[in-house]
C-alpha cells in the first residue's frame, strides 16, 4: 500500500509540476514541437516505469512521466485554444476539453480493469527473469502507444517543417532564438495591442531610451509608413470604405506590410539599427483573423509571405480592456475603432492567444497602468535582450582597460610598499643585532672586570 501511494503521488505530483512548468519549458521552442516532445518523453518514461523492477527507480520514472504528461497537457490546452480561435467556433474549445476529460476519465476506469485482465506474468530465460503484474504491462502499453501519437502530432501539426527538430531543440536548450529568426544585425521590436492601448506613447518612450544607449533607432508604424502605405492607410481607415470585403482588407494590410518591410524595416535592420514598429503581423491576425471571419492561420500565412518571414525579436503586447481603451480616444473613431465592443473583445483575445503560443518571443504588459510603469516593464525585458550598442561596447572596453590599469597601479604601489616595509624591517633587525652585540660586549667586559677584580 505504501509503494502504491508513493507511485500515485509521483504520477500526480509530477503532473501538477508539469502543468505549472509548461509555459516555462524551452520557451523559444515551437509549442507544437514541444507537445510532440513531451508526449515522447512521457511515453518513454511510462515504458521505463513498467519495465524497471526497482521501486526507487520506478518512483523516479513515474514522476518524470507525470511531469511530461503535465507539460503535454498544458501545451495541448494552449494549442487547443489556438485552434478553436482559428476555426472561429467559440464552443469548440469547451467541446474539445470535454472530450479530453472524458477520454482521461474513461482511461482511469479502463486501465485498472485491463491490468486485472492481463494479470501477473513471468518470463524466464536463463538468468533473465521478467516478472511483472498487469499494471506494469498497462503502463508499458500506454507508453508504447504514446510514441506513435507523438509522431503523428509532429507530422500533422508541425509549424516549422524545413527546420530540423534537432536544431530547434539545440537552440531552445541554449536559450537562443529559433534559427529562422529575423535579419542578422539589428533588433526588431513590434508593439501590438488594441486601439487606445498606448502603443505610440510607449513606442516614443522606448525609442528615446534606446537612442540614449547609443543605438540608431527607427520608429515606424503600420499601416502607412511608406508613400504607398499612406495611400493604403487612407483607403483602409476611411469610414467611407465601410463594407470593404474582409479578404480585400487583409490583402491591403499585407500589401502595406510588404512595402514597409522591404523599404524600411529590412534595410534598417541590415544597417544594425533597432526598429520599433507600432503594429505588425499580429495586428492582422487579431483584427482580420480573430476579429473578422477569416482563418488566423491563413491571415498569418499571407503576412509571412508578404514579409518573407521576418519575425520580430520581441513582440510587446499592450493588453488593455476595450472599455478602458475607449475612454482614451480623443479623436473621432476611424473605421476599425467604430467596430462594436464584441469585435474589440475578440481582437484582444486573439492577441492574447498569439502571445500564449510563443511565450519566449512575447512580453504581455497590463496597459491599464500608468504609462511610466508600462515603460519600466518593457525596459526591464529589453535590458536582458538588446545587444550592446557600439557606444556601450566602447564604454565597456574603456572601463575594462581602466580597471586593468587601476589593478596594475595598485599592484605596483603594493609592491613598493612591501619593499619599503622589508627595508625598514631589515634595518630594525640590524639595529637589534647591533644592540645585542653591544649588550654582549658590555656583559663580556663586566665579566672580565669582575674576574680581574
Ligand atoms: P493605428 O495606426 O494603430 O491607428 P491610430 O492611428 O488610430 O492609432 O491602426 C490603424 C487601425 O488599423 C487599427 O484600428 C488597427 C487596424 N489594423 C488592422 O486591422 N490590421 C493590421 O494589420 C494593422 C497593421 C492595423
Amino acid at each position: 500500500p505504501v509503494a502504491f501511494g508513493l507511485l500515485v503521488l509521483a504520477l500526480t505530483g509530477g503532473t501538477v509540476a508539469g502543468v505549472r512548468l509548461g509555459p516555462k519549458v524551452l520557451p523559444s521552442l515551437s509549442r507544437r514541437r514541444l507537445l510532440a516532445l513531451a508526449l515522447t518523453f512521457t511515453g518513454v518514461a511510462l515504458l521505463a516505469t513498467g519495465l524497471v523492477p526497482d521501486m526507487a527507480t520506478m518512483l523516479l520514472t513515474a514522476a518524470l512521466a507525470g511531469t511530461g504528461a503535465g507539460v503535454a497537457a498544458n501545451t495541448g490546452h494552449t494549442l487547443l485554444d489556438l485552434e478553436a480561435e482559428e476555426y472561429r467556433r467559440p464552443r469548440l474549445t469547451d467541446h474539445l476539453h470535454a472530450v479530453v476529460r472524458a477520454v482521461i476519465g474513461l482511461a482511469a476506469v479502463a486501465a485498472p480493469l485491463l491490468a486485472a485482465a492481463i494479470g501477473p506474468h513471468r518470463v524466464e530465460s536463463g538468468k533473465f527473469v521478467f516478472a511483472h503484474g498487469g499494471a506494469a504491462f498497462v503502463l508499458m502499453l500506454v507508453g508504447a502507444l504514446l510514441l506513435p501519437v507523438a509522431a503523428l502530432v509532429l507530422a500533422k501539426t508541425d509549424d516549422r517543417s524545413g527546420v530540423p527538430l534537432r536544431h530547434d531543440l539545440r537552440d531552445a536548450v541554449r536559450g537562443d532564438e529559433p534559427t529562422a529568426a529575423p535579419a542578422a544585425n539589428g533588433f526588431f521590436i513590434a508593439l501590438e495591442g488594441g486601439d487606445g492601448a498606448g502603443k505610440s506613447t510607449q513606442a516614443e518612450a522606448l525609442a528615446e531610451w534606446i537612442r540614449a544607449k547609443g543605438h540608431e533607432v527607427v520608429l515606424t508604424r503600420e499601416p502607412g509608413a511608406t508613400p504607398v502605405g499612406k495611400r493604403l492607410r487612407s483607403i483602409l481607415l476611411d469610414v467611407s470604405s465601410a463594407g470593404l470585403s474582409h479578404r480585400a482588407e487583409a490583402l491591403l494590410y499585407a500589401a502595406d506590410r510588404a512595402e514597409h518591410v522591404d523599404t524600411v524595416v529590412r534595410p534598417a535592420l541590415e544597417r544594425g539599427a533597432v526598429v520599433i514598429s507600432d503594429r505588425y503581423i499580429d495586428s492582422s491576425v487579431a483584427y482580420q483573423g480573430a476579429g473578422r471571419d477569416l482563418s488566423p492561420t491563413e491571415v498569418a500565412r499571407i503576412s509571412r509571405w508578404a514579409t518573407n518571414g521576418l519575425v520580430p525579436h520581441l513582440t510587446v503586447l499592450l493588453d488593455v480592456s476595450p472599455e478602458t481603451a475607449r475612454e482614451r480616444f480623443t479623436e473621432a473613431p476611424d473605421r476599425l475603432e467604430s467596430e462594436p465592443a464584441e469585435f474589440h473583445a475578440r481582437v484582444r483575445s486573439g492577441f492574447l492567444t498569439l502571445a500564449a503560443s510563443d511565450p519566449g518571443r512575447y512580453l504581455v504588459v497590463d496597459a491599464g497602468q500608468e504609462p511610466e510603469a508600462v515603460t519600466t516593464v518593457v525596459r526591464h525585458r529589453l535590458d536582458q535582450m538588446l545587444p550592446l550598442s557600439e557606444a556601450e561596447l566602447k564604454a565597456r572596453e574603456e572601463a575594462r582597460r581602466k580597471a586593468e590599469e587601476d589593478a596594475r597601479r595598485r599592484a605596483e604601489e603594493e609592491a613598493a610598499r612591501k619593499a619599503e616595509e622589508e627595508r625598514l624591517e631589515r634595518e630594525r633587525q640590524e639595529e637589534l643585532a647591533r644592540l645585542r652585540a653591544e649588550e654582549e660586549e658590555r656583559q663580556r667586559r663586566e665579566l672580565e672586570e669582575a674576574q680581574r677584580r
